[in-house]
């Protein structure tokens, strides 16, 4: 498949852009201050805090799981048998307590957090997957 241009000028705080890459779905959000601050809070409660399995690029390897901290970018398959998860950017402590924002499968319950890592007791096995991707400048991400 063809690389995918996104512009992503016009993305505001909590803000999710929809594009699709080989087939599948790739969610580009842009993460508050909050957060970000939020990511470093619940290591303890995750399967795989430090995105140690091998299925992202190692520029997804950090805390943050992208080459910036505020720009997120995941395919939006749940890696237990592939649904699509909920952004909840509002009402995503109803899933998982003292959490504000993240993703919900519909499915089976799987709940993921802000930089797409898996809670620890859910079916989903992996964090969601980080797609190959690049930044052509500050306002254009190059996918694939
Ligand atoms: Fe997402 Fe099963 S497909 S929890």
């Amino acid at each position: 498949g063809a690389p995918v241009k996104v512009n992503i000028s016009k993305l505001v705080d909590g803000q999710m852009i929809r594009v699709e890459w080989r087939g599948k779905p790739v969610w580009i959000v842009r993460r508050s201050k909050a957060v970000l601050q939020q990511l470093t809070t619940h290591d303890n409660q995750l399967r795989d805090p430090d995105s140690d399995e091998p299925q992202q690029p190692n520029y997804a390897q950090n805390a943050y799981r992208s080459l910036k901290p505020e720009i997120f970018l995941a395919v939006g398959i749940c890696t237990h048998l592939g649904c699509s998860p909920t952004y909840l950017p509002n009402s995503f402590s109803d899933q998982v307590s003292g959490i504000a924002a993240g993703f919900f499968c519909p499915c089976h319950g799987s709940t993921f957090d802000m930089a797409g890592r898996v809670f620890a007791g859910v079916p989903a096995p992996l964090n969601l997957v980080v797609p190959p991707h690049q930044f052509l400048n500050d306002d254009t991400i190059l996918i694939g």
